[in-house]
């Protein structure tokens, strides 16, 4: 009997040892400030990342564009018009698409784009702040966060001869922190919607670095098989995980971390309010970490 439970013990160990507990880059539950501190300051702007420091953010997420002369650029959409002035500053660039007007980021120099006001659409206090190139962004985080970059459309760059993974590492490389603890003031994780950019991130550019990938849609244990063949992490819509928690377990079981999107005040369904979501599936489903607007109220 004795020697069962030693058996046991010893077995459980070796497939807790097996699994790591947290995925490297996270030490803790771990706090993204999505597009900066976006409730509070223009997303993608400085002033928004700055914010994101003084509120704690463990990381900050830039999601990545590129203009015309191939410069990693932060921003979202992949066009101008929602977060800045280009309607005013180029009204003659616009392009047609679906009957309607739009100014993708492709066309435009970076130097055309840092003419551009990003921040007064969010309130005068923040007029002047503009589109930060991803180096400006990495000058203003290095060595006070780590930095969760996302590769945006790269498919869209790609067919105009802009390679955006090439691209990223080199600046990370630049930077010295393309390989994984170069910086352990600075984790740099990669996030990307797409299968293909993570894989080609490993597979031409050497990429060592953990790869997150991004889903909207459940996905069963067999399915997170597949993306364990080229991620080490999972970042699941948060609607996808409050209908099924039990994905968070399938993933832990491989060894995958689970970080959810996105976590905003005013948005927040069954929850009072923003931390109670946050609190919810932090402390209760077990994700590693969470994107918020509002890096503030992350329950600490
Ligand atoms: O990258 C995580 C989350 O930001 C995905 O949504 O559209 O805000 O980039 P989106
Ligand atoms: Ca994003």
């Amino acid at each position: 009997m004795r020697s069962l439970v030693a058996l046991l013990l010893v077995t459980s160990f070796a497939v807790a040892a097996d699994k790591p507990a947290v995925f490297a880059p996270y030490t803790k539950p771990t706090c993204i400030a999505h597009r900066g501190a976006s409730a509070d300051a223009p997303e993608h702007t400085l002033a928004a990342y700055e914010l994101a420091l003084k509120h704690g953010a463990e990381f900050v997420e830039p999601d990545l564009q590129m203009t015309k002369d191939g410069v990693l650029v932060c921003l979202h959409d992949t066009t101008l018009d929602r977060t800045t002035n280009v309607k005013e500053v180029f009204p003659d660039r616009a392009k047609e698409v679906s009957g309607k007007k739009t100014w993708p980021v492709a066309e435009f120099t970076l130097k055309e784009i840092q003419t551009l006001d990003a921040g007064a659409w969010k309130g005068k206090e923040f007029a002047g702040q503009k589109v930060p190139t991803f180096q400006e962004m990495i000058d203003t985080v290095k060595g006070k966060a780590g930095i969760i970059p996302e590769t945006k459309a790269p498919e869209v760059y790609g067919k105009l001869g802009l390679n955006m993974e090439k691209e990223l590492m080199a600046v990370l490389k630049a930077n010295k922190l393309d390989t994984p603890g170069a910086d352990p003031k600075t984790p740099v994780v990669i996030q990307s919607f797409s299968a293909d950019s993570l894989k080609a991130l490993r597979k031409d550019h050497a990429c060592k670095l953990p790869l997150v990938y991004l889903f909207s849609v459940d996905q069963s244990a067999d399915k997170l098989k597949g993306i364990k063949e080229f991620a080490e992490g999972i970042a699941p819509n948060k609607a996808v995980v409050l209908k099924r928690p039990g994905i968070v377990t399938d993933a832990h079981d491989l060894g995958l971390s689970v970080t959810v999107w996105t976590c905003r005040s005013g948005s927040t369904g069954e929850f009072k309010d923003v931390k109670a979501e946050m609190t919810h599936l932090l402390k209760e489903l077990k994700v590693d970490a969470v994107f918020t607007d509002n890096p503030d109220q992350f329950p600490k």
